[in-house]
Parts: structure tokens; C-alpha cells; sequence
């Protein structure tokens, strides 16, 4: 009978040296340990036995059964710790190794430009002002003292809407200064940036561009604020305070005088050439044209309900894209609107 048991231990040990998982150790400990297993078997041959050999046995037996207990938790645990050294090999990450930035989307260059003209006006008191893309005719034209048979509208290649009378996708951002002064009494100090559309289109013409309107009118304004106000302008979009501004006479219906404006170019800085090298921006002429301006034609006032013998104004009208160009050197206007992710990123 000692032999049947020891033989019994040799047997369980031999078969839970190969055993590779938890179900076959739970097999093996119901085959042998369980209440019909093999062990419990001789256990109960144990009362056959005489007194003298019960007592040998038995104790045998005990020793031997804790003995097979012990070596099948023994087991379980050497599986469990090895089920885990293989979830941390496959598992496994380096916490040092760099992240991946995730692509974080952005405003647009020219919408960027545009809210930097916001932050450099409202530093010399300028509200900003919004109109629609799509204008009533009114405020386009008619209240600007452009009337219908006016040849001023041929200046402006004009999209008007099917089936909508009197109807425009506005071809300037004036129309602007109307809404707001007929909304507001002087004195009025604004700005209005956003789209506007012409038929134009070419390598150097986009249909839709964009524009920075301004428009000051109370006591006592003068021509002399204007061109205090678009010299720091310039210099503060182009970072250089070198830069100066001059006006040309010219003619827009809803001012008076109307000018154009130069500023000096920003990269020959009025020379004309540098280094000796003829400036291909401003055709050597060291200036170049940013916009029209004037003051508020008495008409325009009286549109809007204004006392013309008290308040005066002057207004601006600015176009952004050819701007934005210059200043982060870009070369074809078409850049702006092809959405390459390699130029958009850029800015
Ligand atoms: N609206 C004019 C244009 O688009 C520019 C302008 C604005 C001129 C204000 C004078 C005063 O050409």
C-alpha cells in the first residue's frame, strides 16, 4: 500500500511537470485529489488495514496528500506568473518613445490677416462693422451717390443675382458704411473687412477678393487724420515704421476729393531698386497703390440723415489679397484658394 501511494505522488508530480495550463492541472487535481479521484481511493482502503499498520499508513498517506496538494497549487501559481511575463511581452510599450502631434486645423491666412487689421484699428479706437455678401442695390450703389445710369458702375464688373430685383453680390465693402451710418449718429469711427465680387478674373484677378473698408466722420475731421491713420496702418501691417504715404487725386463718386493711396514699397523701401537691383514689385517706382480714400461726399452724409454743416468724414477702401501677398511673399494669387495643404500649413 506505501508503495501504491508513493507510486500514485510520482505519477501526479510527472504529469504536472508537463502540464502547459490551468484546465489540465484542474483535471489531474480532480483525477487524483477529487471525492472519486485515485488518492481518496486508497484512503478509504486504509480501514481494511490491522491497527499497527492503519497508524503507519495513515500517517504516510496524510503526509503524502498534503504533500500532492501543495505541488498542484504550486502549479497554478507557476502558470499564473507565467501567463503574465507573456501579456507583458506582448503588451509591451515604451512610454519614452515621442508622440504623434495630432493635425491641428487653423484659420485661414487671409482670415488671419484680416483679424490682425481688427487688433491694429481698434488700438486707434476703430469699432468693426459687418454688412451682407449679397447687397441690396441701395446700399451698393444708390446711397454711395451712385445712381443707376451712373458710368461709375462699369468700373465695377457687377454679379447681380437672377430672380432677386435690385440685387447684387456686393462689389465693395461701402455699402458698409451706409448700413452703419444710417444705425448710428457721429461721431462714428469703423472698420469692415470681408468679400467682395467682381467679374474679373484673372492670374492677377480673383472674382471674389477681399477688402478692409474704413470710415471716420464727426467734428472738425480732416484730411490730415486720414492720412495719419492709413500711414500708421501701413506701417504696422508691414512691421516697418519707415513707411510713408502719399495721395493722388482720383475719383470715386462717394467722396470728395476722392484719392488714390500709395504707400512706399515695403521692399525696396522707396528706393526703387536694391543693391542696385531694379525692384520687380513696384516697377522701380519705390511706390506702390494700396487703396482709394477721400472725403465723405456731402451727398452720402445727407443720405443718411447727417448734418453736413456740422460733421465731415473721411472714408477708405482697401483691397487685402495683393497686400497679404507682399508681405508673406507669395507669388501667384491662385495659391490662396487651391487649398494645398503644403501652403495652408505654411501660415
Ligand atoms: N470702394 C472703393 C473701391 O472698391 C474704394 C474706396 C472706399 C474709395 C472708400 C474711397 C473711399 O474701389
Amino acid at each position: 500500500m506505501k508503495d501504491k501511494i508513493e507510486k500514485l505522488k510520482a505519477q501526479l508530480l510527472a504529469a504536472l511537470k508537463s502540464a502547459k495550463t490551468d484546465e489540465i492541472v484542474r483535471n489531474l487535481e480532480v483525477d487524483f485529489m477529487g471525492r472519486k479521484g485515485q488518492f481518496t481511493d486508497i484512503m478509504r482502503g486504509l480501514k481494511d488495514l490491522a491497527d499497527e499498520a492503519k497508524k503507519t499508513v495513515g500517517k504516510l498517506a496524510n503526509q503524502v496528500k498534503t504533500e500532492m496538494e501543495l505541488a498542484i497549487q504550486k502549479k497554478y501559481a507557476e502558470l499564473e506568473v507565467a501567463e503574465l511575463g507573456e501579456i507583458a511581452d506582448k503588451e509591451w510599450i515604451d512610454v519614452t518613445v515621442p508622440g504623434k502631434k495630432p493635425l491641428v486645423g487653423h484659420r485661414h491666412l487671409i482670415t488671419k490677416f484680416m483679424d490682425d487689421l481688427e487688433v491694429i484699428f481698434s488700438r486707434m479706437g476703430f469699432a468693426v462693422a459687418a454688412g451682407p455678401d449679397i447687397e441690396l442695390e441701395h446700399y451698393n450703389f444708390n446711397q454711395l451717390n451712385i445712381p443707376p445710369d451712373h458710368p461709375a458702375r462699369d468700373m465695377q464688373d457687377t454679379f447681380w443675382i437672377k430672380n432677386l430685383k435690385e440685387t447684387v453680390l456686393r462689389t465693395q465693402t461701402s455699402p458698409v458704411q451706409i448700413r452703419y451710418m444710417e444705425a448710428h449718429e457721429p461721431p462714428i469711427r469703423i472698420i469692415s473687412l470681408g468679400k467682395t465680387f467682381r467679374k474679373d478674373s484673372d492670374a492677377t484677378h480673383s472674382p471674389m477678393f477681399h477688402q478692409c473698408e474704413g470710415l471716420m466722420v464727426g467734428e472738425n475731421i480732416s484730411m490730415a487724420n486720414l492720412k495719419a491713420v492709413l500711414t500708421h496702418f501701413m506701417q504696422q501691417v508691414f512691421e516697418d515704421p519707415s513707411i510713408k504715404t502719399r495721395f493722388r487725386i482720383s475719383y470715386f463718386p462717394f467722396v470728395e476729393p476722392g484719392l488714390e493711396v500709395d504707400c512706399t514699397c515695403p521692399i525696396c523701401h522707396g528706393e526703387g531698386k536694391t543693391e542696385n537691383v531694379p525692384c520687380r514689385l513696384c516697377k522701380q517706382t519705390g511706390w506702390l497703390e494700396v487703396g482709394g480714400a477721400g472725403m465723405v461726399h456731402p451727398k452720402v452724409l445727407e443720405n443718411v440723415g447727417y448734418d453736413t454743416e456740422k460733421y465731415t468724414g473721411f472714408a477708405f477702401g482697401m483691397g487685402l489679397d495683393r497686400m497679404i501677398m507682399i508681405k508673406y511673399r507669395i507669388n501667384h494669387l491662385r495659391m490662396f484658394f487651391e487649398n494645398d495643404l503644403r501652403f495652408i500649413q505654411q501660415f
